[in-house]
């Protein structure tokens, strides 16, 4: 009897230690594509860096004849590079990245005065932003707050929002889904100065945006258009979507991931309620293609024949990881939906090859259709939301070992 239990015994240990170690390959397995994807990050910022030496030229994307598109420091994706720098040094720890996130970080300097459009959000968060978490240099922090005084400029009590565009004599005061991630700047100047104007201005236009953007099904619509005198909604309509009444996919991740971190920022249920809606129409749309990187806009008319846009596919990633790190209900789902799209992201499918893209990490993202621009390439802006998101999971995975 006593050989048998040991005999059991020596069986069951082996058992256990054999799932063990499928565990953790499996686990292993699961970080690969992380790794993956800093390597090639890593080789085609490292060429980038080497090739880009013009302070003045802000990679953005692909021309349709193949070369690199770059745009100037008050473009709205100017922060992205800098940015991609500062989470590339972040993995690596190498110093080349540092130092060139600062030289790219420094040539923003004078856009913390620019007030002629609400993107002044995008470009300095992610690059003086970023560059301040990570370095706590005290040098960026009045930047931040100048920049942010540039953005109150364009508040309007009485609308309860921040003007996006002056470009349209069509639109009175515009505003567009997008505005949502430009309200993280606004949080940020808040705890560095200890005054709750900007805080609450960012407060006004989330609530705001929550009653005029969204629609029943909880899509969101691209271009609100006020009166700015009595802040009366004056159309609704699309710019970057297929028609006013479709689901731009890019629109549909800005809201999830403004959401989430204006729940973060403040701890009101409201926007994590929001949050979720937004996230239950993103992962329940019947037209999510299988891999999950959803078709520029969910209403487009060719399905499954539309370009995809992988920058949105990456944003949603990386809302959704913060966002299950704040749902009760939903944390699992979330993050499991998370992984998968970064993982199918660092598929070949997505991933470049080193030394293709114009130096960019991933393909196939749209950037305005209608418009016939910047289709089925690469984007900047694709690919510091993938760094990122790629960077959170990692965290997230260290901190539930
Ligand atoms: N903020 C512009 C865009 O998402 O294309």
């Amino acid at each position: 009897m006593r050989k048998i239990f040991l005999v059991f015994t020596i069986a069951s240990s082996i058992l256990i230690s054999c799932n063990n170690q499928q565990e953790k390959q499996s686990e292993a397995r699961d970080s690969d594509f992380v790794a993956k994807s800093f390597k090639v990050a890593n080789a085609q910022l490292s060429t980038a860096i080497d090739q880009y030496q013009d302070l003045t030229k802000f990679p953005r994307s692909a021309n349709p004849d193949g070369t690199l598109h770059t745009r100037a420091a008050s473009n709205w994706v100017s922060g992205f590079f800098p940015g991609s720098l500062w989470f590339m040094y972040e993995y690596s720890k190498d110093d080349k990245f540092k130092e060139a996130a600062i030289k790219w970080t420094m040539a923003l300097n004078e856009q913390q005065y620019n007030k002629g459009s609400h993107d002044i959000g995008f470009i300095i968060d992610s690059s003086y932003g970023q560059g301040l978490r990570l370095t706590k240099n005290e040098a960026y922090k009045p930047v931040i707050i100048e920049a942010a005084n540039s953005l109150m400029t364009r508040y309007n009590e009485k609308v309860g929002c921040i003007k996006s565009w002056d470009w349209s004599d069509n639109w009175k005061f515009p505003v567009i889904i997008d505005n949502m991630m430009n309200l993280e700047l606004l949080f940020e100047a808040s705890k560095l100065t200890g005054n709750d104007i900007y805080k609450n201005a960012a407060i006004d236009h989330a609530r705001t945006t929550m009653k005029n953007h969204y629609r029943e099904d909880n899509s969101s619509i691209h271009v609100v258009d006020y009166d700015p005198e009595t802040g009366e909604v004056l159309e609704r309509v699309t710019h970057q979507g297929i028609n006013d009444e479709s689901a731009w996919a890019r629109g549909q991740a800005w809201g999830l991931y403004g959401f989430t971190m204006c729940f973060r920022e403040t701890q009101d249920t409201v926007f994590l309620d929001q949050a979720e809606k937004i996230a239950e129409f993103i992962i329940n749309h019947p037209r999510t293609p299988e891999d999950l990187i959803p078709y520029w806009d969910y209403d487009a008319p060719n399905i499954p024949n539309e370009p995809r846009d992988a920058s949105a596919a990456a944003i949603i990633a990386d809302g959704l990881l913060e966002l299950s790190t704040f749902s009760e209900a939903n944390a699992e789902l979330y993050l499991s939906r998370a992984e998968q799209i970064l993982k199918n992201l660092s598929s070949d499918e997505y991933l470049a090859a080193p030394g293709t893209n114009n130096n960019f990490i991933l393909k196939h993202c749209t950037g305005h259709k209608p418009k016939n621009s910047e289709i089925d390439g690469p984007l900047i802006y694709g690919d510091y939301f993938f760094l990122e998101g790629l960077l959170k999971y990692n965290e997230l995975k260290e901190k539930t070992k």
